[in-house]
């Protein structure tokens, strides 16, 4: 069976590809179908925009498609940057979303976040399943440390005493983080349906 992700991205398609391929499925990109598309991510929340995605592919493709959406949610900012994550504020930097997070947490008692990881997986039937991550901890009082991507340097997990996510092996998100959380539920679901055929 086919299973099409909703993606450009390598990093994505690289860690799907990994978890369905054992499950049976032929595992192609958005681009090895033959589908071009650029989604727009009107929806307003995480699993809204996953919905989208996925979606608009399924609606072409009538096969199984994956895709996901994730971002940071600031407690005393109201839950930003969430899913404007990619483009907070339109900076164009990493570096400059994150001083700007923490420009605005400058005094602030509640530096609480979370990331937050919604997977969108429409079977071939056309059924949809939906499956949540959260990672909750503390935005730094400055960034730190190199390894990850996007708010790592900033962003200290309730597990990593203290330091940034950057700053730890990557082996730490691959355990705790929460697209590895909504990566697990989906896998338990993909185990769990294997078992019942
Ligand atoms: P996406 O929906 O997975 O592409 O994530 C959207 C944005 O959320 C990214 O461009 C990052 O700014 C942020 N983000 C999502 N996951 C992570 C993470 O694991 N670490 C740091 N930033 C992340």
């Amino acid at each position: 069976m086919e299973l099409v992700i909703a993606s450009g991205n390598k990093g994505k398609i690289r860690e799907y590809r990994d978890i369905f391929e054992p499950f049976g499925f032929r595992v192609l990109s958005q681009n090895e179908k033959g589908i071009s598309l650029e989604v727009e991510e009107t929806g307003t929340t995480f699993e809204e925009n996953a919905v989208l995605k996925a979606q608009a592919v399924y609606d072409l493709a009538h096969c199984a498609v994956i895709s996901d959406d994730s971002g940071l949610e600031v407690a005393a900012l109201g839950g930003e940057p969430g899913i404007y994550s990619a483009r907070y504020r339109g900076l164009e930097t990493e570096h400059e979303r994150r001083m700007a997070i923490l420009e605005s947490l400058e005094g602030a008692a509640d530096r609480s976040a979370r990331f937050v990881t919604c997977i969108c997986y429409i079977e071939e039937s056309g059924e949809r399943h939906l499956f949540t991550g959260i990672w909750n901890g503390q935005i730094a009082m400055e960034e730190s440390g190199t390894n990850g991507f996007g708010y790592d340097p900033i962003f200290i997990a309730d597990e990593a005493e203290g330091r940034t996510t950057a700053s730890l092996p990557i082996t730490f998100k691959e355990t705790y983080s929460h697209r590895a959380r909504a990566v697990r539920e989906l896998m338990a679901y993909l185990a769990a349906r294997q078992g019942k055929e």
